[in-house]
């Protein structure tokens, strides 16, 4: 196992559509492996092979408590089969140090893929707990596509950039998601207690990286 040199934003691979993989091979579980170890060091919560200069369709996920036991999940092949509701997410990347922002994210995922045997599996996550957020996010870096390209204010997400010497938002790549929006606001007016606590939680944590 070794760990890999972690892509950062700005490099064209990050941007390109991953490949399927044919099949589960033991270079397959060996990448696997080095991505697993590469975010644990990396105190990430996610990490897809694109990140790791390989344009595969995998992606590893560990949301389980950092002082507990590890609880990896690998999805190889990943299809999103179900989506809905909408919920904001304040996110960063492994590919972005320390840049985070608010992005829009559905609130209910469900994923099929192999898992690291070859085998397929379904996994749901929903009311937009951490591993919904993670899955949506992991799936994108196998289109080319990145958190910022969600983001819900775009003057926010080039000023943090702008902080951490990244490049800006590329405005032909921000993704059309009114209806996303429109759900979080009408979420937001109805609940103002839950805004409190989320930016009380942004303000108080360090966040997670994937
Ligand atoms: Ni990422």
């Amino acid at each position: 196992m070794s760990i890999l040199k972690i892509i950062e934003y700005g490099t064209p691979s990050l941007r390109e559509k991953s490949k399927e993989v044919i099949k589960v091979s033991k270079k397959i579980k060996n990448l696997v492996s080095d991505m697993l170890e590469t975010m644990y060091h990396a105190n990430g919560v996610g990490l897809a092979a694109p990140q790791v200069g390989q344009n595969l369709r995998i992606f590893v996920v560990d949301v389980s408590d950092p002082k507990g036991p590890i609880d990896p999940i690998v999805f190889i092949n990943p299809k999103i089969i179900k989506k809905s509701g909408a919920i904001n997410s304040y996110e960063g990347c492994l590919s972005f140090p320390q840049a985070y922002t608010n992005v829009r994210r559905y609130k209910n995922v469900m994923v099929k893929a192999l898992d690291i045997n070859g085998r397929p599996f379904v996994k749901e996550a929903r009311d937009g707990i951490l591993l919904a957020r993670a899955i949506q996010h992991e799936f994108d870096h196998l289109d080319g596509k990145l958190f910022i390209d969600h983001c819900r204010n775009r003057f926010e997400a080039n000023n943090v950039l702008a902080k951490y010497n990244l490049p800006p938002v590329e405005e032909d790549r921000l993704i059309d998601e009114q209806f996303l929006e429109d759900e979080i606001v009408e979420y937001e007016k109805n609940h103002p207690e839950e805004v409190e606590k989320l930016k009380k939680e942004i303000e108080e944590s360090e966040n997670s990286k994937q």
